[in-house]
């Protein structure tokens, strides 16, 4: 069999799927991993390493850990497939990460998330609006970020589970404020066959600093996003491939003395204005 065979019949092998989009979606896997076959000339002791690298990927993943999702993040799929699937017209989206939870609890806007904890108080407000820039009322804000060590709470046991991260609804007018904590860059977990890549491939293992934000209303396209201080180190190295350059947002000093009352703390604080435009549903 030639090569062009192997590929066309192994293409054609899918065809009768049950699920048209199974039989679209696997011929055109194996077209391009066919491709790459013969493109790279890829040895025997080659593809075997490359299994290897996955049998090992399969042993430590379990319910806390996913090395294949990491090694999604880190070939910069995960943020092809946020790309390929953004609608038009609204507030660029970003990947998710591992490290959101469904429980976060349902807060008052403007809440203080920083308490007494070590890091520099930042105030993060802004509005949701269309993409006309009219304000959707009562919007939902469901927000997540690293504390002042660089670790989220699944990453310490010294945080209450619960440590900077909320929801909140948007006023009538479509504005939202809180107060937390200027987040930090960290890195990816190196431990794993993943970390083993990156270390041979001399690759930087670090994100930039990024607060994480899902932004919903009724009748809108949910927005899985994320907002990187313009100051990050990293922010033009993110292993992961998440910054889009409508999302590097500035974080800058402020004298704001009412915000300052509001919250009983000292000025400069840190302050980040962020708007974010929703996409109507279809
Ligand atoms: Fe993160």
């Amino acid at each position: 069999m030639s090569q062009l065979s192997v590929t066309e019949a192994a293409m054609r092998s899918f065809s009768q799927a049950n699920d048209p989009r199974l039989g679209q979606v696997m011929a055109l896997l194996v077209k391009h991993l066919h491709a790459f076959v013969a493109e790279s000339q890829l040895s025997k002791e080659e593809w075997l390493r490359g299994l290897e690298f996955l049998t090992q990927s399969a042993a430590i993943t379990d319910a806390d850990r996913n090395e294949f999702s990491l090694l999604s993040d880190i070939l910069g799929i995960s943020s092809m497939v946020d790309v390929v699937s953004q609608p038009d017209g609204g507030t660029s989206s970003s990947v998710l990460g591992p490290f959101h939870n469904h429980d976060s609890q349902l807060r008052p806007n403007g809440v203080d998330l920083s308490g007494d904890q070590p890091g520099q108080k930042t105030w993060l407000h802004g509005r949701v609006m269309n993409v006309q820039g009219q304000p959707i009322a009562h919007a939902e804000i469901d927000f997540w970020q690293n504390a002042d060590n660089g670790l989220y709470p699944a990453q310490d046991p010294l945080q209450d589970p619960q440590n900077l991260r909320c929801k909140i609804h948007c006023d009538a007018d479509g504005n939202f404020n809180l107060l937390t904590l200027r987040p930090h860059p960290y890195t990816v977990p190196t431990d794993g066959p993943v970390g083993a890549l990156l270390a041979a491939s001399r690759r930087n293992i670090w994100r930039p600093a990024h607060f994480h934000v899902i932004v919903s209303a009724p009748g809108y396209v949910g927005l899985v996003t994320e907002l990187f201080p313009a100051d990050s180190a990293y922010i033009d190295n993110d292993t992961v491939f998440g910054v889009r350059e409508g999302l590097i947002v500035p974080l800058l000093p402020s004298q704001n003395a009412e915000v300052a009352a509001r919250y009983g703390i000292a000025t400069p604080f840190f302050e980040m204005n962020f708007d974010f435009h929703l996409v109507p549903q279809a």
